[in-house]
C-alpha cells in the first residue's frame, strides 16, 4: 500500500489496546496500523516515534479564546491559543460562542467564526451559550441545522448578562432530549455567592485577606447545591447534561449517585482543579490564579482524581481563558475585579501525563480516553476525532515518556506572561504532533501555518437517546 507518511516504530496507545506500530497514512486519514508499514512506504514521508507514545490528538472542549470578560478581553486568541495548543498535543478545540447584547445565537455563530478563521492552526468548533431564554428558545433547532450539537448555560454572571435562571435549564433540557444535543452548564449557585460576596466586601477585609477572599466567598456548597439543581432538572427532562469545570468533592459524589440513578449526566474537571489548591491565594501574586470556580482543597483533587477512574470525571480540560500580569492588576486590591481565567492549553497533556501517568495515578489509556475518546464521543466528533484507529484523522501526539521541559512563560506560545506552573518540570510536551495528516509542530517547536484550521460540523451530543428513540426501544 502507498502511504504520503508513515508515522513508525511508537508505542501507539489505541482503542483495542496499546501496541508497538506503525500508523499509515494517506492524505488528512489513518489508512492502517500494522508492524513493518515502513518497510512498504516507497517515497512516504517517515516519521520515526520509536521510543516514543503515539497518542491521539488532544480534544479540550472547553476554550475561551479572546473572551470579553471582566471588563477586558482575555488575551489569548485564534494564532497563539491555537499555536500553545498545538504545542501541547491539542488538535480539536472547542470554544463558546456567547451571544452579545441585541444578538441572536446565529449572530453569535458568525462572530467567532470570524474570530477562528484565518488564524485557526487547529480543527474548532462552538458550543453555543443561551443567555437569554425568551429570546433564544426558538433559535435552538435553526443552530442544530447548522451542525451545532452542544448548548451552554451559566448559572451565574448575572452583570455580564450572562446568567440563565431554572426556566432556561428546565426548557433547554427538554429541547436537548427532544433532538439528542446536549447541555453544558457552568454551576454556581448565584444567589447565595452574591451575599457571600457582599458580606465580605469591605475595606477591612480586603486589606486582611486580600486575594484569598476569592475561595472564601466561594464555599464548595456554592458548586455543590447548583450541580445538584441542575441534576435534578436533568433527571426530570431527561435532557443530557454535562457539569464544565466540576471542582469539587460533593460535586463528584453528586454525580456519581446521579449517575448510578440512570441521570443522563456527566462532568468535566479541568487540569487546575487536579493539581492547585487554595493555597496558592497565599503567595504575593496569588491574585494571578483566580479562576472561576477557583481551585479548592487537596482533598477535592483527590477526589477528582478518583473520579477520573471510576467514571463520574469523564473529561479533563483546560477552560483557558488567560489574562497577563497587567490585565490581572486591575485588581488593585479587590478580588471582585480580578480578571478570572488561567492559560492552560499548552500544558494541558503535560499536566495529566505527569501528574497522572508518570505519578502512577492513571493508566496511559485512561489519559487517552479522558483527553480524547470520551470528549470526541460526548461532543459528538468521534469517530473522525478521538482515537487511533482506520479512518479517522490523522491527528496524533507523539510524545517523550520522560523528556521533561521546565515550565518558562518566556518560551511559551500562550500570550500569557505568566503560568501556574512557572518553575514545574513536566513531562509529556508534543515533540511532533499531526493534525489532518500534517504536522504542525516538529521538535517541540510549532511549524504548521496559521488558518489552515476547519471548523467541525456536529450532529448528536453526550450519551443520552432522543425522544423518538426511548419510544422505539421502549415499543
Ligand atoms: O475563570 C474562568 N473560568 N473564566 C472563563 C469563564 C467561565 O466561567 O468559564
Ligand atoms: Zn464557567
Ligand atoms: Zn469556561
Amino acid at each position: 500500500m502507498k502511504f504520503d507518511k508513515v508515522v513508525t516504530g511508537g508505542t501507539v496507545v489505541t482503542p483495542s489496546g496499546t501496541v508497538v506500530a506503525d500508523i499509515g497514512i494517506v492524505g488528512e486519514k489513518i489508512e492502517a496500523i500494522g508492524t513493518d508499514l515502513g518497510a512498504a512506504a516507497n517515497g512516504a514521508t517517515r516519521i520515526d516515534a520509536s521510543g516514543h507514545y503515539v497518542i491521539p490528538g488532544v480534544l479540550d472542549v472547553h476554550v475561551h479564546l479572546a473572551l470579553p470578560f471582566c471588563g477586558t478581553v482575555s488575551s489569548d486568541d485564534y494564532l497563539s491559543g491555537t499555536r500553545a495548543a498545538a504545542r501541547g498535543g491539542v488538535t480539536t478545540l472547542v470554544d463558546f460562542a456567547i451571544p452579545y447584547e441585541g444578538d441572536s445565537l446565529s449572530d453569535a455563530a458568525d462572530n467567532w467564526h470570524k474570530r477562528a478563521e484565518g488564524k485557526s492552526l487547529i480543527d474548532y468548533t462552538f458550543h453555543i451559550c443561551i443567555t437569554r431564554w425568551d429570546e433564544h428558545k426558538d433559535q435552538i433547532e435553526g443552530m442544530i441545522e447548522r451542525g451545532f450539537s452542544t448548548f451552554k448555560e451559566f448559572m451565574i454572571y448575572e452583570s455580564e448578562g450572562w446568567q440563565s435562571d431554572d426556566r432556561a435549564l428546565f426548557g433547554t433540557l427538554e429541547k436537548m432530549k427532544e433532538h439528542g444535543t446536549m447541555l453544558l452548564v457552568h454551576a454556581e449557585s448565584a444567589r447565595v455567592l452574591d451575599e457571600l460576596i457582599e458580606r465580605h466586601h469591605t475595606p477591612e477585609l480586603m486589606a486582611k485577606h486580600g486575594a484569598n477572599l476569592h475561595a472564601m466567598t466561594r464555599p464548595n456548597f456554592i458548586e455543590a447545591e447548583a450541580i445538584q439543581r441542575a441534576i435534578m432538572w436533568s433527571e426530570i427532562t431527561g435532557g443530557q447534561l454535562y457539569i464544565v469545570h466540576m471542582s469539587t468533592e460533593e460535586g463528584a459524589e453528586l454525580v456519581k449517585s446521579a449517575q448510578m440513578r440512570g441521570v443522563p449526566v456527566l462532568a468535566e474537571t479541568c487540569a487546575q482543579y487536579l493539581v492547585l489548591d487554595d493555597s496558592v491565594f497565599d503567595q504575593e501574586d496569588g491574585h494571578l490564579f483566580a479562576c472561576c470556580p477557583q481551585v479548592k482543597k487537596q482533598t477535592d483533587s483527590l477526589r477528582l482524581w478518583k473520579g477520573m477512574r471510576s467514571g463520574e470525571v469523564s473529561v479533563v480540560s483546560t477552560d483557558t481563558c488567560t489574562f497577563t500580569r497587567e490585565q490581572k492588576a486591575m485588581w488593585e486590591g479587590d478580588w471582585t475585579k480580578i480578571p478570572m481565567g488561567l492559560p492552560g492549553l499548552e500544558t494541558l497533556l503535560p499536566i495529566v501525563y505527569t501528574h497522572g501517568v508518570r505519578f502512577g495515578r492513571i493508566s496511559i489509556e485512561e489519559m487517552c480516553r479522558l483527553l480524547s475518546t470520551n470528549p470526541a464521543q460526548i461532543m459528538g466528533l468521534f469517530p473522525k476525532k478521538g482515537a487511533i484507529q482506520v479512518g479517522a484523522d490523522a491527528d496524533l501526539a507523539i510524545v517523550h515518556p520522560t523528556h521533561e521541559i521546565t515550565i518558562d512563560p518566556a518560551e511559551m506560545e500562550t500570550n500569557a506572561d505568566w503560568s501556574p506552573y512557572e518553575g514545574w518540570s513536566l513531562a509529556g510536551f508534543s515533540r511532533t504532533t499531526l493534525s489532518r495528516g500534517d504536522v504542525i509542530v516538529d521538535d517541540y517547536r510549532v511549524v504548521g501555518k496559521a488558518g489552515r484550521g476547519k471548523w467541525l460540523p456536529r450532529k448528536k451530543a453526550g450519551l443520552a437517546r432522543t425522544e423518538s428513540e426511548t419510544k422505539m426501544s421502549e415499543a
